[in-house]
């Protein structure tokens, strides 16, 4: 593939986010059903896929026709040999994690910690650049603490050193999720690269999609605890438009993820198992679903809703028994679609 190729390939889309748990093969079959592209692996440390390790976390299924496999490491000749490992199995393309903020990852000089050496970040590039073919994009933050805002320099770097595409999340590493994204920054990324950058912070609504796009030249977007609260999220940001299902067809998405994780996972006690330790896992971003409106947006605004609070719920039973945060109510949740227990959507 040559690189003008490699680069449209990360131009003008809308791809669901590289996401530890939350990014398990059946919730990003889940998520492509509804649009999602791009779909990639949780974070994969390279050495350790180079030992042999991490299978399960670089397998993807069939639908995934343009899976990519994120590596997190600091030495460029082992990332460089993770990355034709991930590509021998299946990968599409390849992200360079350096925006992982975790402390056990950032300590031993990986993730974010690159951030702070632009250098040896754009080394750990040129290696896997030459050790692969296929599209390579990076998952960058705005720096390292705010007082270092390098990212611009780092995107430049990025595209010397052979980066076809730059993911870049609109905060630091020590701001955590804390205030909202700053997309200002982004924008001006974007002007001085040419290389796509995918712009990632705080996409909850198809008006935030819009207001981006409005007042920044960023044109791809990548969706990460949207997805997580609302897996349709992703025909919501290519139809320009809310969907609110119902709460029939709330179950039904519930019950979709645990038929494909079933078919994943297996439906055996053991597998079932883990079915639903990925289950409880998922309701704990899922409750937070709140139909939000153009005019919740627009009062927000510039502040993202994903930062705002939900109303307290109303209505009837399961309305509120689905907005729940309390474990208990999720095991009633889990156990109800076991027994497929709940409203069924009226046939159109
Ligand atoms: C549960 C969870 C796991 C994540 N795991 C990863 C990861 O493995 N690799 C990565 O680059 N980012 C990871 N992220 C960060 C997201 O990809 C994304 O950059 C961040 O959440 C901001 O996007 P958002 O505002 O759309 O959530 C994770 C985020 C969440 C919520």
């Amino acid at each position: 593939m040559d690189r003008s190729e490699a680069r449209d390939f990360f131009r003008d889309i809308t791809p669901m986010a590289p996401m530890a748990m939350g990014g398990n093969l059946p919730y990003r079959r889940l998520c492509r059903e509804y649009g999602a592209v791009r779909t990639c692996s949780e974070m994969v440390l390279a050495h350790k896929l180079v030992k042999g390790g991490e299978r399960t976390l670089v397998r993807h299924h069939p639908v995934e026709n343009d899976f990519g496999v994120q590596i997190a490491g600091k030495h460029p000749e082992v990332m460089a040999d993770a990355a034709v490992i991930a590509v021998e199995l299946g990968a599409q393309f390849i992200d360079l994690n350096f925006g992982c903020p975790i402390d056990l990852v950032v300590r031993k000089g990986a993730g974010a910690a690159l951030l702070k050496r632009p250098a040896k970040l754009a080394a750990v590039v040129a290696a896997v650049r030459a050790a692969v073919e296929v599209p390579l994009s990076v998952k960058l933050r705005l720096g390292y603490a705010e007082k270092k805002l390098n990212v611009v320099d780092l995107a430049q770097r990025v595209q010397e050193a052979g980066a076809d595409g730059a993911a870049i999340h609109g905060r630091t590493r020590n701001q955590r999720y804390s205030r909202s994204a700053r997309w200002e920054l982004l924008d001006e990324a974007q002007r001085t690269v040419d290389i796509p950058i995918i712009g990632n912070g705080d996409l909850l609504t198809p008006w935030d999609l819009q207001k981006r796009r409005e007042e920044t030249c960023v044109r791809s977007f990548l969706v990460a605890r949207g997805a997580l609260k609302k897996p349709w999220i992703f025909q919501e940001l290519a139809e320009g438009q809310p969907w609110d299902p119902s709460i029939a067809q709330r179950w039904a998405v519930m019950r979709r993820y645990f038929d494909l994780a079933c078919e994943h996972f297996g439906d055996d006690d053991k597998g079932l198992e883990r079915v639903q330790r990925f289950f409880l896992w998922h309701l704990k971003f899922w409750h937070r679903y709140h139909p939000w409106t153009e005019a919740d947006h627009a009062e927000h605004w510039p502040e993202s809703l994903m930062q705002a609070r939900n109303p307290s719920p109303a209505g009837d039973a399961d309305t509120i028994l689905l907005a729940s945060p309390e474990e208990t109510d999720h095991l009633v949740i889990w156990q109800r679609i076991l027994d497929q227990d709940y409203p069924a959507v009226p046939s159109a």
